[in-house]
């Protein structure tokens, strides 16, 4: 059979490490190549003569990608992540396949918003810098005791649900709000569903765990921010454009949000995943962000754990090679899936 031939675009070491162990140890032998640079209208003539592309979060397939693409005859786009907010599901609708990696490490994600709660509350970002240069006062480090406070938690799929069994187990009082919400692990973890405005009213600690859509871009403005907890902590490893950046710094300005833990941000393209510390910051909105002692910013770096890389590589290849073997595919995408209402074709696949 002809060697398969991948275009696997945003890659770091990382990504070659570990798809390179799981392509030598699980016998896939694809032929891969790896492109540092995002994918954009610019660099997507580079796939003339690839089979599949292997894209990342930050990359970006919109209808001029994807003509590109499909005229360079690639008919599968293998996302090696959950989201998909950034592929234009219609304009690749009937040309090119998109599949995913709906779950890898939902723990790691979890457990990374957990840290970010830890550490802005406790100021273990500070005290580590504070005691390297033998300073050893307390000022500034005060935190609360999380047993019995409120978090908040949007969104309670794969992650949010592990996110609310932690803080169970610190003793927190868990809010929950879901557009479907699950009675049954509402019951068996204890939390309690309620609607947005209730949640925003009473957590101590809000956390978003839900994807990024149409309908929910922005939802966290001065208006929720205004019906929030004063000092509230927030917490977003969901998506940047959850958050309207310019209303968060307000918040922080006027001292009604205590905290803010973000490891995604709306304009994060340009700048996650790359090194900018001997350039500056172009984007003044995350340059004031990193000015506040009680923001925490990381690099979208939730998912980056051994399990979830293994896993990414492991389930991307998997998806390639249902495709090419003509086989289903229960993890490709369509507009339709996203609608709950996709038939899905007599091969199982969205069309
Ligand atoms: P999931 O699909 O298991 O759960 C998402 C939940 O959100 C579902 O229960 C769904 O009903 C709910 N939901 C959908 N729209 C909503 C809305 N408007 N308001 C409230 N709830 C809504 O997804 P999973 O695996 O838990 O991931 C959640 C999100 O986390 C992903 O969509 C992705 O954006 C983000 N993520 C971030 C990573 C990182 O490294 N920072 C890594 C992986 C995912």
């Amino acid at each position: 059979m002809k060697t398969i031939k991948l275009a696997i675009f945003d890659s770091k070491p990382y990504d070659r490490e570990f798809f390179d162990k799981v392509n030598r140890e699980s016998g896939f032998n694809y032929s891969l190549h790896y492109f540092p640079s995002h994918l954009t209208v610019d660099t997507a003539p580079l796939t003339a003569g690839f089979d599949a592309v292997c894209a990342f979060v930050n990359d970006t397939v919109d209808s001029d990608v994807t003509s590109i693409l499909y005229n360079n005859g690639v008919r599968l786009i293998a996302l090696r992540c959950a989201g998909y907010n950034n592929v234009d599901l219609k304009a690749v609708f009937n040309k090119i396949h998109v599949v995913r990696v709906p779950a890898y490490s939902p723990h790691a994600v979890a457990e990374h918003a957990i840290a970010l709660i830890m550490t802005l509350n406790r100021k273990t970002h500070r005290a580590y810098f504070r005691t390297r240069d033998a300073n050893f006062t307390l000022n500034g480090l005060l935190g609360f005791d999380m047993f019995e406070k409120t978090a908040g938690i949007i969104g309670t799929g794969k992650i949010g649900k592990i996110a609310i069994s932690i803080l169970r187990g610190f003793g927190m009082n868990v809010l929950a709000y879901d557009k479907y919400p699950d009675d049954t692990f509402a019951k068996e973890s204890g939390c309690t569903y309620t609607d947005l405005a209730t949640l925003y009213n009473k957590s101590d600690i809000i956390s978003l765990h839900c994807p990024l859509t149409p309908e929910n871009v922005h939802m966290i403005n001065s208006s929720t921010i205004d019906t929030m907890k004063d000092g509230v902590m927030i917490i977003n490893t969901g998506r940047g454009k959850l958050i309207k950046t310019q209303d968060l710094i307000d918040g922080l300005k006027k001292h009604k949000i205590g905290a803010a833990g973000l490891d995604v941000y709306e304009e994060e393209s340009d700048y996650f995943f790359e090194d900018f510390s001997v350039n500056s910051i172009g984007d003044d909105t995350l340059a004031r962000l990193l000015t506040f002692p009680n923001v925490l910013i990381t690099s979208h770096q939730a998912f980056f754990t051994r399990e979830a890389l293994d896993n990414i590589a492991q389930t991307t290849f998997e998806n390639i090679s249902l495709y090419f073997n003509g086989r289903q595919m229960p993890n490709e995408i369509c507009y339709r899936c996203m609608e709950g209402k996709c038939p899905k074709n007599e091969n199982g696949r969205c069309f």
